[in-house]
């Protein structure tokens, strides 16, 4: 039986269209997902969309719209981004997918029957934006969302609360008996001082000042409140509650799934606290893993649309490519820390690695088998010299980082290895001086060697970056002369030899970009027309 590994997102407000942030999130589980895929674990991938709440109703009747018609109109977007950017997701939920609603429903009243949760009346500091409410601590003097900065509004209105007092003891010994539950474990010690030393209150989880929303069988007037809604979409998905709950059965009861939660850390406290709360209130197991990301900034902050800083991210797919744009995503922000966009690293990256390294390993690879052996790869005999073996070992110990690295989520850092291959295989060419071997027909046994080397560890870099590189990847196989039934984990991993087939010299892989012109390039596209660049 193969191992079974369930992925998601977080499912997406429809209020604003899609930009490079959300792409960051959604590329990088994609990664993770193709990855785990490769290397044949039974996977499930999901993504979708957050559709309830305040906000949807005050765009759509702005636009003079249905709350439906909006959702509908901003899901195409979304649906559209990830087909651009190669997003291999398993299923696109919609929180208004009726079959959800049934779940979130089913839920509410078991919480009710079980005494999880009583009404009573709320009174507090409520951000619009972020859709919470806070603590007169949390807003301070100035009544200001400590997400946003937006100005709150005091509000009074009868409600559902979950007795997260029940549960806050359990939370804890959970948090004790699995200290990798959230990734990096920082973001949970942040958790448990700004939010549980401090005393947790119970959670609001129904309101009645708004329509759109799921209403509750328990009582008139109350609509579900965004968060139990949301949250819930990681097990309505897969048919908890359901007629036909196979996928539910297959991968959250399983307890040697492996369950991880993708999400930035500003909904970190909603993941990490409530929702493991809601599991166990449920009877259900926890997920394995939380991943917090750090937030793709721009220079004057956060990304967001009133800004007019947002990279729209299907022009820059449709000039760079669509493997660029995620290379550079999946290797820009470092493990749980923050990155920082600029068009000139953009460009920089893309250059040294891509075109530089990569696409000229390939480049001179296929040249030289070309040149010394008519187009044939010589068969791998055995490493022949200390600097065959010395790659070889380092492919063997990369195949080894890797696949640790991206167990532990580190997934920056392990294409980062896979590129220091690329790297020590670019310095190996230098340092055997096939030139020079090819001058003395006695050492063409070491030139042969050279070249079977070389293949397999492009072959092997190859396989281990397309989750990322997912249609460039295809095209170095062309350039090696793999048959599509040879592109196997196994075999690239196993760097068997490829002599034998025959190299087809193609395009580069990467232009070498012009660093002054595409770097204008990309600063016209986030000056672009509020419009277009929403797009
Ligand atoms: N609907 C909720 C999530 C519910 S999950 C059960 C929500 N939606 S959101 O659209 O506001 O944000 C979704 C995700 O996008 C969050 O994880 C957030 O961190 C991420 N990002 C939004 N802007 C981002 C960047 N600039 N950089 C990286 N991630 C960003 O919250």
């Amino acid at each position: 039986m193969s191992k079974k590994f369930y992925i998601t997102t977080p499912i997406y407000y429809p209020s604003a269209s899609p930009h490079l942030g959300h792409a960051y999130c959604t590329t990088l589980s994609d990664v993770i997902a193709r990855g785990k895929r490769m290397r044949g674990y039974d996977t499930f991938f999901l993504t979708g969309l957050d559709e309830h709440g305040e906000k949807i109703e005050e765009n759509a009747k702005a636009k003079g719209i249905t709350p439906q018609e909006f959702v509908d109109e901003v899901a195409v977007k979304f649906i559209d981004l990830w087909k651009t950017m190669g997003i291999s997701y398993d299923h696109f939920i919609r929180t208004t997918d009726k079959s959800h609603v049934e779940t979130v429903k089913k839920i509410f009243s078991r919480f009710a029957k079980q005494d999880d949760v009583y009404l009573s009346s709320y009174e507090g500091w409520y951000c619009v934006h972020e859709e919470s409410y806070w603590t007169e601590t949390q807003v301070g003097p100035e009544h200001l969302c400590p997400e946003c900065h937006r100005p709150v509004e005091k509000k009074e209105e009868p409600a559902y609360f979950f007795r997260c007092s029940k549960y806050v003891g359990d939370l804890l010994k959970f948090y004790d008996e699995h200290p990798d539950f959230v990734i990096p474990e920082g973001r949970k010690t942040e958790m448990i001082n700004n939010f549980i030393k401090p005393g947790l209150t119970d959670l609001c989880v129904t309101r009645t000042t708004f329509d759109w929303g799921i209403p509750i069988n328990e009582a008139a007037g109350h609509v579900i409140y965004v968060w139990l809604d949301a949250l819930t979409n990681y097990i309505s998905a897969l048919g908890y509650l359901q007629e036909d709950d196979s996928l539910f059965k297959r991968f959250w009861e399983d307890p040697e799934t492996e369950i991880v939660h993708v999400i930035g850390a500003d909904i970190n406290r909603f993941h990490t606290i409530y929702w493991p709360m809601f599991l166990e209130a449920l009877g259900l197991r926890e997920p394995t893993h939380v991943f917090v990301h750090g937030l793709m900034m721009m220079k004057d902050g956060k990304m967001s649309k009133s800004k007019g800083n947002v990279i729209p991210v299907p022009p820059l797919v449709e000039h760079f490519g669509v493997d660029a744009v995620r290379y550079y995503l999946t290797r820009e922000i470092v493990f749980g820390q923050d990155g920082q966009f600029t068009p000139e690293q953009f460009v920089d990256r893309l250059n040294i690695d891509l075109a530089n390294d990569l696409g000229n390993l390939l480049n001179r690879t296929v040249s030289m088998i070309e040149k010394y052996f008519g187009g044939e790869i010589p068969p791998y005999e055995g490493d022949l010299n200390d600097l065959d073996r010395n790659l070889y070992d380092a492919a063997r110990e990369t195949v080894r980082t890797y696949e640790s690295l991206v167990d532990s989520l580190k997934v920056t850092e392990a294409y980062a290895s896979v590129m220091d291959l690329v790297s020590k295989a670019n310095k190996y060419i230098e340092q055997s001086a096939p030139w020079a071997l090819a001058k003395d027909p006695e050492k063409k046994p070491l030139l042969a060697s050279c070249m079977a080397h070389l293949a397999g560890v492009l072959f092997l870099a190859g396989e281990l970056l397309s989750p990322i590189l997912i249609t460039k990847s295809n095209d170095l196989f062309d350039q090696l002369g793999l048959a599509k039934e040879e592109r196997t984990y196994e075999k690239a991993t196993s760097l068997s030899s490829l002599g034998g087939h025959r190299v087809v010299k193609g395009t580069p892989l990467f232009p070498r970009l012009d660093v002054a012109k595409e770097t204008e390039f990309i600063k016209n596209l986030m000056a672009a027309p509020k419009e277009k660049a929403a797009a």
